[in-house]
């Protein structure tokens, strides 16, 4: 088993876009019984709550669901757990090597690192209007297919 956790601020916006996304992305190459999917937040801000509405309605345009999520902030015991925990931007990719064991030092990385447009972050979306949600997808979905093929390669 595989195991990757999609992490950034709110755990509302752009984790789950790419936990919705590669959640689909892993059962449409019928890999779900190998690669457990999750997402998270740094920060404590929204636990409990559904991904941000414009989220949801920019995911579901393009046929992906992300309404059975629910906010939650990383523990220490997901360092042990995940083999992949990937951060959205180089604030919260920060915060996760300062809290995580050096022993899991190496599963920590950007996701975007799995891209191949050129851009190493995922904007913060939730201030701005609703074409940073498109440009959110844009980037999870390139990269989404980029770390499948990673994944793949190790399996
Ligand atoms: P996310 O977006 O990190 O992509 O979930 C944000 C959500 C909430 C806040 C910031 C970013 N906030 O400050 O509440």
């Amino acid at each position: 088993m595989v195991r990757v956790m999609f992490v950034c601020l709110g755990n509302i916006c752009r984790s789950p876009t790419a936990h919705g996304v590669f959640e689909l992305v892993v059962r449409q190459a019928g890999l779900e019984h190998l690669i457990e999917v999750a997402s998270s937040g740094t920060s404590a801000y929204h636990i409990g709550e559904s991904p941000d509405a414009r989220s949801m309605t920019a995911a579901q345009d393009r046929g992906y669901r992300l309404s059975h999520l629910r906010a939650q902030q990383v523990q220490i015991e997901d360092f042990e757990h995940y083999d992949y925990l990937l951060a959205m931007d180089i604030q919260n990719l920060t915060v996760l090597q300062q809290q995580c064991p050096l022993i899991t030092h190496d599963k920590v990385k950007l996701f975007l690192d799995f891209g191949s447009v050129g851009e190493n972050e995922v904007p913060d979306p939730y201030y701005g209007g609703g074409q940073g949600f498109d440009h959110v997808l844009d980037l999870v979905e390139d990269a989404s297919r980029g770390l499948l093929t990673h994944i793949r390669s190790q399996l």
